[in-house]
């Protein structure tokens, strides 16, 4: 072994956990999580075997949008702690071997950021509002001054009074009005996001998230976008989009690479990108911009043996065309709970729709899938996004309409469920006021049946979600072929509905998308299954295996 080989970087194949600080752990009783909560859990994700937390949004904020709402960047919101108590965390989860990552959110702030409420004092072509777009409206100022939509519903322009208290200026919000947005042509927003990120980077952290990565730059003139009838935001794929993935963005990530690599050990990013076409998101991930893009278009995927092999296929080769590893996650805070959607006829992920149109649920089904999906992903190479929860095997919960909180929910007037049923605070215990969440209650109502969930229900019990999670992961860090961003060789499969691939060396998983069992194609030891009862030789229905290849199978 040559001692002068530089070992790849964590980032490249680490697994990251999601994790949801307000329904993690709760340590002060108020329903809400927070940082002496998580302090006192970094035992259960060192025992998971994560490498890794991104942490999202925890800084001082209104709460408009859950944090994506930043109000000082600079600061830990109260509720969940101080800078201190942030520092502290991170320096006790460097001792336990896991990395922070941060969720950066520089498209907009809070209409409450010092900022803003300058920009709201100050006259039309004013330096306070050369900070965001703020423009005269259409029609002698009545009309929003383009047809941009907000992604959460309505316009994405709000009107603002003028000195004398008329109706004047309107701003640009692509999220709630809560949440304006930036003008990253000006100078002052560039070097404050880089001041924010060293602020945080000397603090100690590994790395951030970047929110709505594509965003940031909108096209000179502001000018109409022309949505086709009844189009959602998010379904456009215009080839020159006006407010989404310009080539200007990624100057600013150029820029931020430079910062990240001028820290020791050098700090990384992880772009959201919510764009469909895999070698335009490959661009943020070239050799001198960002690290990692989160892969949305596998989340989107319909759990299928074509549709999932073809979403693997696209991702490696776009990444691997310019050298950076691929992610993969099965869920996020923003859409259903893996479980929920693969309970479903239609496995797909569809945007702008949530709620009972989606059709019924069969929750069991779901949790098949979910068990083999978790098996096929942490085989794959690269790094993989897990999202707290997923890991109990957690459905959506059906929350209330009195407690929900989703600024969709609120924007669309009911129509859209919102993402409320995705982030109900964790299960620890199966008894309790909120399941050992914490010790009085949980600021969105937990289901009654959550606590069979609960990780203490689950821990040491082979057959649980959250062990085939703890062995996948022991696994992974184990066997010489798991982890690293070497290739996946496809194999031919018994039926189209399973798909069979090796990793060298001498790794195979099969993975059966349909619903009778199916022969492994496979010579070799099964060292993990979705499901401890298949027949030997059986790769259960909706199920997945993994195996240790004799050495004639090997490829
Ligand atoms: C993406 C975040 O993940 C989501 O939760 C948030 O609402 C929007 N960006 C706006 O910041
Ligand atoms: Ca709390």
């Amino acid at each position: 072994m040559d001692d002068d080989v530089t070992p790849a970087p964590w980032w490249r194949d680490a697994v990251i956990y999601q994790l949801y600080l307000q329904s993690f752990a709760d340590g002060n009783a108020d329903g809400i999580g927070d940082i002496a909560g998580l302090r006192s859990r970094i035992g259960y994700l060192s025992d998971l075997g994560v490498d890794a937390v991104w942490i999202t949004p925890w800084f001082r904020s209104p709460l408009r949008d859950a944090g994506y709402d930043v109000s000082d960047y600079r600061a830990i919101h109260p509720r969940y702690g101080s800078v201190d108590e942030g520092r502290e965390l991170i320096d006790e989860c460097h001792a336990a071997g896991i990395k922070v990552i941060l969720d950066i959110v520089p498209n907009h702030t809070s209409s409450d950021h010092p900022w803003f409420v300058d920009a709201l004092h100050s006259p039309p072509g004013s330096a306070e509002r050369a900070r965001y777009h703020f423009r005269a409206g259409r029609e002698g100022g009545q009309l929003p001054p383009n047809d941009w939509l907000s992604v959460f519903g309505g316009p994405a322009w709000t009107r603002v009074d003028d000195a004398s208290g008329h109706p004047g200026e309107w701003y640009l919000h692509l999220f709630d009005a809560s949440q304006p947005d930036l003008n990253w042509d000006s100078g002052d927003v560039r070097s404050e996001f880089e001041d924010i990120l060293r602020f945080w980077f000397d603090l100690g952290v590994d790395g951030f998230r970047i929110d709505v990565a594509t965003a940031l730059v909108k096209a000179p003139g502001l000018p109409d976008l022309g949505y086709p009838d009844g189009a959602f935001l998010a379904d456009l794929t215009l080839a020159d989009h006006p407010h989404r993935d310009r080539d200007e963005v990624h100057d600013i990530y150029r820029s931020w690479r430079k910062l990240a690599d001028s820290y020791d050990p050098p700090r990384m990013f992880a772009a959201e990108a919510w764009l469909d076409d895999p070698d335009r998101l490959s661009r943020y991930v070239r050799p001198d911009e960002l690290h990692t893009t989160l892969n949305l278009h596998y989340l989107k995927s319909a759990w299928t043996a074509d549709g999932m092999r073809r979403a693997i296929d696209a991702s490696i080769t776009a990444t691997s065309a310019v050298g950076a590893p691929t992610t993969w996650a099965l869920s996020n805070h923003d859409v259903e709970r893996v479980v929920t959607r693969y309970g479903r006829a239609d496995t797909r992920r569809r945007p702008g729709v949530s709620g009972p149109e989606l059709g019924l649920v069969d929750e069991a089904l779901g949790r098949r899938r979910a068990r083999a999906a978790a098996l096929l992903t942490l085989a794959l190479p690269g790094s993989v996004y897990l999202y707290q929860g997923d890991e109990l095997g957690l459905a959506d919960a059906h929350v209330p309409e009195h407690a929900r909180q989703d600024p969709i929910w609120i924007r669309s007037g009911g129509r859209r469920w919102g993402r409320d049923g995705a982030r109900v605070p964790l299960p620890w215990t199966p008894e309790g006021s909120s399941f050992g969440f914490g010790d009085d209650g949980a600021w969105l109502p937990q289901p009654s049946g959550w606590g069979t969930h609960a990780v203490s229900a689950q821990a040491g019990d082979d057959s649980s979600f959250l062990e085939l999670y703890r062995r996948a992961l022991r696994l992974r860090r184990s066997h010489p072929a798991l982890g690293g961003t070497g290739e996946v060789h496809w194999c031919e499969a018994p039926r189209d509905d399973v798909l069979v691939f090796t990793r060298d060396p001498g790794f195979g998983c099969v993975v059966n998308f349909g619903s009778t069992p199916a022969p492994i194609a496979l010579d070799g030891r099964v060292v993990l299954s979705s499901d401890d009862g298949a027949a030997e030789g059986e790769v259960p229905a909706h199920g997945a295996v993994w195996l240790d290849l004799h050495p004639r199978s090997r490829v």
